[in-house]
């Protein structure tokens, strides 16, 4: 895409700038054309194998919200994934067991539904494979399975649900239909229209005029689109913004791959405007604070850096119209209600 729009740039007239030319013009991009990469699905992903219900939803949420699946009987997934704060926690980095701060920042599950990998470094292929984890990690809500397992069975309304959830197993409480559950609830934590969606689907007064030059900003000068793609803002990939020298991110996994150090997820860019701080460790306070980071470009020299990471010496007028759009990402979500959990 890049390459296309250096082409385009070429064949603009004399003196007129590329990013005046792409940002504020008509003629080096189309902003019709790019509006259609951004229009929002009308189904969302069910993997097989996991087909959902009212019934397993209604029991995700349940389990998803019961600090009672923690050691400590008081850490849910909801206290770090907390619906207020657009299922985040709101903190530079997430704080478990024990009041342990952990290395990372808690990042939202809003549209995790539609993620290839999960966590920051992609460590995980599926919500199932991923709903078990926090539960027995030490760091985490730290308890064996098999003891979260007992605790639900010794409940008859859980077991009535579970049953209801899923009849076809015979013993219907296991670690598996405990990861289904919690997974097909995740799916459905979508964020709803937001005004930027209105204008996709053509109410030009959904939106402020500045907040549609930041979207031109977006997906020319500012390179943005070229990570953050999609209706969701997320191509699923892992780059380094040159942030983190000591957690390898991706790298991990991948010894001795250079460029694969200290590369993190996309994360989506949906009601960030109501996540801050930002960055897989929390390390950037404010909207305003990532753009300058994306204007200065890398500071420091690595081979991992991602090649579309690049110095963008926005103005001051670019850099307010970013915001602008960034900020007509938040949908207008009613808020969650919290479920009443089985007690005896
Ligand atoms: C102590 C805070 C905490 C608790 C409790 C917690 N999480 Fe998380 N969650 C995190 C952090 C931190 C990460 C990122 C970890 C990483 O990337 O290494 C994360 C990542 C995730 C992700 C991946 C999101 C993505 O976009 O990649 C999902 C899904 C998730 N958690 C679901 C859950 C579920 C389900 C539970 C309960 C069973 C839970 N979490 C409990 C803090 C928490
Ligand atoms: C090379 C790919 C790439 C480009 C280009 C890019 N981003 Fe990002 N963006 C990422 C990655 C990866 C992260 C997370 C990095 C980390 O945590 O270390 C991120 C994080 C963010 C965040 C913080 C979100 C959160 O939940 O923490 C915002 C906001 C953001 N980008 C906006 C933008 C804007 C605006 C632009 C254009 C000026 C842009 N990005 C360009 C890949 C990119």
């Amino acid at each position: 895409m890049l390459t296309g729009l250096w082409l385009l740039a070429l064949c603009l007239p004399p003196g007129s700038g590329f990013g005046e030319a792409a940002t504020r013009g008509t003629q080096a991009y189309d902003r019709a054309a790019a509006k259609l990469k951004y229009r929002r699905p009308e189904t969302s992903p069910q993997p097989p194998g996991n087909g959902t219900s009212p019934a397993r939803v209604e029991l995700g949420k349940l389990l998803f919200f019961d600090p009672r699946l923690s050691g400590s009987g008081l850490i849910s997934c909801a206290t770090c994934h907390n619906p207020s704060f657009a299922w985040g926690d709101a903190m530079d980095r997430a704080v478990g067991w024990q009041m342990k701060r952990l290395v990372r920042r808690t990042p939202t599950i809003l549209n995790v539904a539609w993620a290839d990998t999960l966590f920051w470094d992609g460590r995980a292929a599926s919500l199932e494979e991923q709903a078990v984890g926090p539960i027995a990690s030490p760091d985490e809500m730290n308890v064996p399975i098999e003891d979260v397992l007992k605790k639900i069975r010794s409940l008859a309304g859980y077991r009535t649900l579970f049953q209801k959830a899923y009849p076809a197993e015979s013993d219907s409480v296991n670690k598996d239909t405990l990861a289904k559950a919690i997974a097909s609830f995740e799916r459905t934590v979508v964020s709803s229209k937001a005004p930027f969606d209105e204008w996709i689907e053509g109410r030009e007064q959904a939106i402020p005029e500045s907040a549609k030059l930041g979207f031109d900003v977006f997906n020319t000068r500012g390179n943005c689109s070229r990570c953050h793609t999609g209706w969701n803002f997320s191509d699923d990939g892992f780059h380094d913004l040159g942030i983190s020298t000591a957690d390898p991110g991706r790298g991990k996994f991948f010894p001795g791959k250079e460029d694969m150090q200290f590369t993190f997820k996309t994360p989506t860019l949906r009601n960030v405007a109501r996540r801050a701080p930002y960055m897989h460790d929390g390390s950037v306070d404010t909207l305003e604070a990532v753009i300058e980071l994306y204007d200065k470009g890398p500071r420091i020299h690595r081979e991992s850096i991602s090649p579309d990471f690049v110095k963008l010496n926005l103005s001051a007028d670019e850099k307010r119209e970013l915001i602008d759009f960034l900020s007509t990402l938040t949908s207008q979500d009613r808020p969650v209600e919290l479920p009443l959990l089985p007690v005896r």
